[in-house]
């Protein structure tokens, strides 16, 4: 048994933030400003996500319930495949159904085995490492750069050792990494490289989308993503080899020519064709979901620049982020304020936000092979007590935005 101290209780928002009512019934009338830092009024609450399913979402998974293909065979899944495929400019992608089994079947298709170490960065949400763990690999933890907030190129081969097989670099909210640094080392010392980009989806590296710079990308389609099929993952490869691995492992390792022969152990990893209703529909209003998001990112940058003590998201010369949940820091000397003390206050003005992920090499599961290893990671630490999210979803109106804006502005002390 696991011994837990934790308080289990938790419900979807404290996860993620997400909220799966319709989004425009999360309008709210804030059309007046200055309500100041004590205003909470009655008004609903603002999440930090909802998904925008206002396409032909509803009517594709209707048609795939009619034609009764719900499980993982059916015409969705394969036009999602081809279509995700085409935009993120790979051979091919895989529908599975989240993002931590999109890492797991990717590490599982790299043959990363017991004893092997894979360097990740401790500033990312925990599937990174978990699936690490799942293969009896250890994850080794490497800081991130303060230009990027992504696992730092500089500091890779200081950690590589004899065990060292391969790189997970995280998109971190939205922005790339340094994908060109991190595979010049990679191929030096022969090892692959794993692009986790779960909240990156259409990011691009120096004019190319993320999810083919690498041997294979991952991606997560979780209710508070960009793109969202409630639950839903998949990979990304160019490599047949590898791809015939994958879908493999995907599909519990039975031969593709002979039926229920199995000659690996594989998995059930498949997505529903259900689930790629949903993602084709998406993926139909891609560029539409895109821009709204851009605009709401373009906006909060002109409400917050230049507010001392709030820091915003540093944006490399050559990264086109993708616009995901919108990320700021808090200075508590120039501020006046922590960061939490912040979130509190958005939160009594109704304002839903969430912390940057905790340092995974301070957490449990982690700590002591990290401790051993003496890892000092500043920069993570330092970005997981002050940075946090603000709300990004398609309904989300500029009035919201200027009333989020003024909190914050008239926060500071
Ligand atoms: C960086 C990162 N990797 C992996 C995942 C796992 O995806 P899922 O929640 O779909 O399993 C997530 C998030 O949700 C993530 O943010």
């Amino acid at each position: 048994m696991v011994p837990f101290s934790v308080n289990h209780t938790f419900s979807l928002a404290s996860r993620a933030g997400v909220r799966h009512k319709p989004s425009m019934s999360l309008k709210i009338n804030s059309s007046r400003g200055g309500q100041g830092v004590a205003a909470a009024t009655s008004r609903a609450a603002i999440p930090v996500a909802a998904p925008d399913l206002g396409g032909n979402e509803e009517a594709y998974v209707v048609e795939a319930i009619r034609s009764s293909w719900i499980s993982s065979t059916g015409p969705f899944v394969q036009r999602f495949e081809s279509e995700f495929a085409k935009l993120c400019g790979t051979r091919t992608s895989l529908g599975v159904c989240n993002g931590t089994v999109a890492l797991h079947l990717a590490l599982l298709g790299l043959d990363v085995r017991p004893g092997d170490e894979v360097l990740v960065p401790s500033l990312t949400y925990i599937a990174t490492a978990n699936a690490v763990r799942y293969v009896g690999a250890e994850p080794v933890f490497v800081d991130v750069d303060p230009a990027t907030w992504c696992i730092d190129p500089k500091l890779l081969e200081a950690s590589i050792t004899r065990r060292t097989k391969g790189i997970i670099a995280v998109h971190l909210y939205g922005h790339p990494a340094d994908m060109d640094a991190i595979n010049r080392l990679a191929a030096v010392h022969g090892l692959w490289v794993v692009e986790d980009a779960a909240e990156a989806h259409m990011a691009r590296y120096k004019g190319r989308v993320v999810g083919g710079l690498s041997q294979i990308g991952t991606f997560s389609f979780y209710g508070n993503k960009i793109f969202t099929s409630g639950e839903g993952g998949a990979l990304t490869v160019n490599d047949p080899q590898l791809e015939l691995r994958l879908r493999t492992l995907r599909g519990q390792g039975v031969d593709p020519q002979r039926r229920y022969y199995f000659p690996v152990t594989g998995h059930n990893f498949r997505i529903t064709n259900i689930a790629c209703a949903l993602l084709c529909a998406q993926l139909e209003r891609c560029e539409e979901i895109l821009a709204r998001r851009n605009a709401i990112f373009a906006r909060y940058n002109a409400l917050l620049q230049g507010t001392p003590g709030i820091g915003l998201q540093p944006v490399a010369d050559w990264a086109k982020p993708a616009p995901w949940l919108y990320a700021i820091t808090v200075d508590e000397d120039a501020y006046g304020r922590s960061r939490d003390e912040l979130m509190a206050m958005l939160s009594e003005n109704k304002v839903e936000t969430r912390p940057f992920f905790r340092a995974l090499h301070r957490l449990p599961p982690f700590r002591e092979e990290s401790r051993r290893r003496k890892e000092e990671l500043p920069v993570t630490d330092g970005l997981s007590v002050t940075g946090m999210n603000l709300p990004t979803f398609s309904a989300l109106t500029e009035a919201d935005q200027e009333r989020i804006a003024t909190v914050i502005r008239s926060g500071r002390r």
